[in-house]
């Protein structure tokens, strides 16, 4: 790991603040004395994420995750943790040098590098004479100089092995080079994945490339768009391509034109057009919504003008309303795509239409014909429709849009109620996996006793913690995070914050698990008489499982017929001592 002198990395902990940081990623709300906002590492529609300025740090109450200023940087950002201090003293002006050679042994920092290169590799490409076809094809479809440079497009050269050889003698592992996604291999070697395509860079809303996706120039070539498969950095079903340049934008217009390609994207944003997001290839998931949700509350859905464009806006626009968000519908005439069209008509004439969309209800009711619909055609698209509903969790979005629905398809609302009751929730599946498993946490009688003490010890009732202090020794604590985190605390000479005991825990599960204790709300009504029943239950505990053990033998050898004074002994002695504590 590159090296930080300590010093360095409190004095970055020091000047910055959890707030701060962090509301750069996500909206904060103060309520009391903390601050809620949406959890940028799981889907929700109500605030669960909380920090507390007052103890630096965070704590989702939906998923768990948990820690200080570094690791929500590293979280966040997929980053090491050298790299979560750079980044946040480049933040507040504070020099810190890395030792590049250190850092690349980290997967996260190498992938970033590979991408990165890989970047300046294709978009210096783009405008060298290797290049020249691929930018003369890019200016013909109206993309300029300026647009190709802010988003760093590039080309691919139409060979097997150019981007493997710039990536070598670089310091990058073969294993790193494979998980990049920009690589294939096969018994021959290794060779560069994308070929003879335009490429557009992929950014995470930070700003750091994550994947590409490439479009063909060959005429011939089955697959006209290639995208980066799944690594450890680019996850699809939480992307969207232009993030990183349009956040402030959107959160100005306070609407998101989704768009389905790179292409339509880039011809919007150079057109003025700035709140604007594509997909890349896929359909629009749950988490999608989550990223949008917190820079916008409405979608104008902006897909293409045929049949697979308006059925792709029929699904998104219910994901779009299970996220809590509103959608809306523009257009194309038919057979075109957004690229196209604002091409054709101009850029005044679209800025209208954004201004004035459909809603999605209408649209749905429209393409779907619902007017001209008779018998079991009808029954269908109302037992569709219902199923849907049921899906919507918001009672009063739920509500508004069974009464707009009934009224278009002239049946009574009762009566499309009782359908939306009968009906099983449509499981969304999109991101069941991205949550992460709740952790069994602390529970019983000797786990909870230790947490008190635990409170007491990061507290602030200085008068309690003393007596805590004389009477308990670190072996009193038998689970052993507790008994890590106790350590810390008990240590005189480390006078520690909430703060940074959480760098002392390098896994990140335990960091979560930390996060959370701390972060409960230490009330200073501790009595000696708890400090002495929890301590109690320290040290009862491990004798009550001695006298259990003891029970069992003893049941055993009498059922043998075999003599019983020796265990009998020690569980009056155990007894005596437990009496006495
Ligand atoms: N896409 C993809 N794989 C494909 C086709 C499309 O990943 N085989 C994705 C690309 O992100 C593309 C978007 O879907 O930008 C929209 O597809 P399409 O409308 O077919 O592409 P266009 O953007 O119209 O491409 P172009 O205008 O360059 O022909
Ligand atoms: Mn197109």
């Amino acid at each position: 790991m590159g090296q930080i002198p300590q010093n360095l990395i409190e004095r970055v902990r020091e000047t910055s603040d959890i707030v701060d940081i962090v509301s750069r990623y996500v909206d904060l709300k103060q309520r009391g004395s903390n601050f809620f906002g949406l959890c940028p590492f799981h889907s929700e529609k109500t605030p669960s994420f909380s920090v507390a300025p007052s103890k630096q740090i965070y704590h989702c109450f939906g998923c768990n995750n948990g820690g200080n200023v570094f690791s929500f940087i590293m979280e966040y950002q997929k980053v090491s943790f050298p790299e979560a201090v750079k980044s946040i003293a480049d933040h507040y002006n504070i020099k810190i040098q890395l030792d590049k050679e250190n850092i690349k042994t980290e997967l996260f920092s190498s992938l970033y590098e590979i991408h990165e290169l890989a970047v300046k590799f294709y978009h210096n490409n783009l405008f060298s004479q290797n290049g020249s076809e691929a930018l003369s094809y890019l200016h013909n479809r109206g993309i300029k100089d300026d647009i190709i440079k802010k988003f760093k497009i590039g080309y691919s050269d139409n060979s097997w092995n150019k981007l493997v050889l710039h990536c070598k003698g670089k310091g990058f592992t073969k294993s790193q080079i494979l998980k990049s996604g920009l690589f294939t291999q096969s018994d021959k070697g290794i060779f560069d994945r994308f070929r003879n395509r335009i490429m557009f860079p992929i950014f995470h809303s930070s700003g750091k490339p994550i994947a590409f996706g490439g479009r063909t120039l060959d005429q011939n070539e089955p697959a006209k768009y290639l995208n980066s498969p799944e690594t450890p950095l680019y996850k699809k079903r939480n992307v969207l391509y232009g993030t990183h340049i349009v956040r402030d934008a959107v959160i100005r217009s306070k609407h998101v034109i989704l768009v389905e390609g790179y292409m339509d994207f880039l011809k919007l944003y150079q057109n003025g057009i700035k709140s604007v997001l594509a997909l890349s290839g896929t359909s629009l998931t749950e988490l999608q919504v989550t990223v949008i949700s917190r820079m916008a509350q409405k979608v104008i859905l902006l897909y293409d003008g045929d049949n697979a464009g308006c059925n792709a806006a029929m699904r998104a626009g219910w994901i779009i309303i299970k996220g809590g968000l509103e959608p809306l519908v523009i257009q194309p005439p038919e057979g075109m795509d957004p690229d196209e069209w604002i091409d054709k008509v101009g850029k005044e004439n679209i800025s209208q239409k954004i201004n004035s969309p459909d809603s999605y209800l209408d649209f749905h009711l429209n393409f779907s014909n619902s007017s001209k619909l008779t018998g079991v055609d009808r029954k269908n698209y109302i037992v569709d429709m219902a199923k849907e509903l049921k899906g919507v969790e918001d009672g009063i979005i739920r509500n508004e849009m069974v009464r707009i629905i009934a009224k278009k398809l002239k049946i009574e609302e009762e009566d499309l109620i009782r359908a939306v009751k009968t009906q099983k929730v449509i499981k969304s599946y999109a991101n069941q996996n991205e949550m992460q498993e709740t952790p069994l946490f602390f529970s019983g009688r000797l786990d909870k006793a230790q947490l008190e003490l635990i409170k007491i010890l990061a507290g602030e009732n200085e008068k309690i913690k003393k007596y805590l202090m004389e009477s308990i020794s670190i072996d009193d604590f038998p689970t052993p995070m507790l008994k890590k985190l106790a350590t810390y605390l008990l240590d005189e000479n480390l006078i520690l914050d909430s703060s940074s005991i959480i760098e002392y825990f390098q896994d990140s599960k335990e960091r979560d698990y930390v996060a959370k204790i701390l972060f409960d709300e230490f009330d200073n009504i501790y009595s000696e008489e708890i400090v002495n029943d929890c301590l109690k239950i320290l040290k009862s505990e491990p004798i009550k499982i001695q006298i259990n053990d003891l029970r069992i033998k003893i049941r055993e050898k009498e059922s043998r017929g075999e003599d019983l004074k020796e265990e009998l002994n020690e569980i009056n002695s155990l007894r005596k001592i437990l009496n006495d504590l």
